[in-house]
């Protein structure tokens, strides 16, 4: 009888360590398919930078392309050349590709993984993102606002942050696109509130037609969009809230979507 019972517990003590084993092998699965996604959803965003750094370089390049047309013209008609001219030209080419080089640095910056957190004021983290993207911005005549009470410094992933305020962005900007919106804005808030810094974005394209709305953040939905991936959402919802311990959220407005992210100070 005695005996049985000890079996019976190790039986019992054996299949525990059995299921222990299992969950373990179950959760590394599960962060190797978020590894995944986040590698995709850096590839996704990075096809969209792409896109706005060509918007972003062509004015520069044809500043370059006509810079030296009088410079060419003069020699041509042996008109005499003065050294300041041609000084001059010089010093603002200087200037255009100091201005390509920043593009080029603020990109490279923005798909460089992050390995840990670090302490940055926001106002410059959302200043170099919305460099990055202004450009796309422009070429569709979206207003871009940025209200600040406060600059506060978080210790956060830097990168991270950037990222999802672009998508954020990004998919205001397609919706006030795509619905050929009158007027478009996006208005970007930042202030402090109980030890939280929040950021909240919010445009005039008419709000999120999903039902319910916190739909747009399951993985893959994709909704009323030619060629997207339905990542964006998903991801920015990981990073604020597994990797900050913050909160994503999203509500309608009478004008369109209004996006809250909450970052604890800390
Ligand atoms: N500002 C917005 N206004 C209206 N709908 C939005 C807005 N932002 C996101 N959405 C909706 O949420 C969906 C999911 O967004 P996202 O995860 O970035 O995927 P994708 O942009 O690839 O479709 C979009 O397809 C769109 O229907
Ligand atoms: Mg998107």
């Amino acid at each position: 009888m005695r005996q049985t019972r000890i079996d019976e517990f190790l039986e019992l003590e054996y299949h525990n360590k059995e299921l222990e084993k299992r969950i373990k092998e179950e959760v590394a699965k599960n962060r190797e398919k978020d590894k995944l996604m986040f590698q995709q959803s850096k590839l996704a965003s990075l096809g969209e930078m792409l896109g706005n750094i060509s918007h972003q370089w062509r004015q520069p390049l044809m500043e370059i392309n006509s810079l030296f047309l009088p410079i060419e013209a003069k020699i041509t008609l042996g008109v005499p050349l003065e050294d300041n001219e041609i000084l001059q030209t010089i010093d603002k080419l200087n200037h255009i590709t100091k201005y390509m080089s920043n593009t080029i640095d603020d990109f490279k910056n923005f798909f460089a993984t992050d390995k840990e957190k670090i302490k940055f004021k926001l106002l410059e983290q959302i200043n170099s993102t919305v460099n990055i993207i202004s450009g796309g911005l422009k070429t569709h005549n979206v207003k871009l606002d940025i209200i600040i009470k406060k600059n506060p410094e978080i210790i956060a992933y830097k990168n991270d942050y950037s990222q999802v305020l672009i998508n954020i962005i990004n998919n205001a900007k397609d919706v006030l696109v795509q619905r050929k919106i009158g007027n478009p804005y996006i208005k970007i808030s930042i202030y402090e509130e109980n030890k939280n810094i929040i950021t909240t974005v919010e445009d005039n394209a008419g709000g999120v037609k999903v039902n319910p709305i916190e739909k747009i953040f399951d993985p893959f939905f994709t909704y009323e969009k030619m060629g997207g991936s339905g990542i964006g959402l998903f991801m920015s919802k990981l990073i604020i809230e597994k990797n900050m311990n913050g909160k994503l959220s999203v509500e309608n407005t009478s004008n369109g979507a209004f996006f809250k992210i909450i970052i604890p100070k800390i």
